[in-house]
């Protein structure tokens, strides 16, 4: 299996509530090693740049809104199947259809408020860590 990385955020709702510790229990619990790690407060026109193919979706603006709400932790998280792993352990994007023991279905309070984001891809992932990270911040 291939070891690969994947991009991580633990959501205003989340930090808000100090579940960070929890979360990261599950990935650790789960195989994947985090490997970079930094607590932010996202601009309005970094999430905006983040989200942007979400642009013309009806609830881009409630989805900036919220992710600019508190601060979030932004995470390099790598292991086997790293993208697939991060995304099973999060669950669905709404809590009420996440399978038991997922992070959504564990913490999320809505579809808005889901505690986390997982990149959907191994390509995905490489853009969204190089726009959180620089290379010298991420140590195998
Ligand atoms: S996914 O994971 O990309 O397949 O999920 P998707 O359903 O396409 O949603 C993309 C991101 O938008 C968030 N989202 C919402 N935010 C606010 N309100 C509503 N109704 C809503 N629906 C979806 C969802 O949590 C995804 O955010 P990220 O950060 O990528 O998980």
């Amino acid at each position: 299996m291939a070891i690969e990385r994947t991009f991580s955020i633990i959501k205003p709702d989340a930090t808000r509530r100090n579940l960070t510790g929890k979360i990261n229990t599950i990935f650790e619990e789960n195989g994947l090693r985090i490997i970079a790690q930094k607590r932010i407060w996202m601009s309005e026109q970094q999430a905006k740049t983040f989200y942007g193919v979400h642009a013309e979706r009806p609830f881009f603006k409630d989805l900036v809104s919220f992710m600019t709400s508190g601060p979030v932790v932004v995470q390099v998280l790598e292991g086997e199947n790293a993208v697939a792993k991060n995304r099973e352990l999060m669950g669905a994007t709404n809590p009420a259809n996440a399978a038991e023991g997922t992070i959504r279905k564990l913490f999320a309070e809505s579809i808005e408020a889901n505690s986390a984001h997982g990149s959907d891809s191994l390509e995905n992932a490489a853009t969204e860590i190089a726009y959180f990270f620089a290379g010298l911040e991420l140590l195998a």
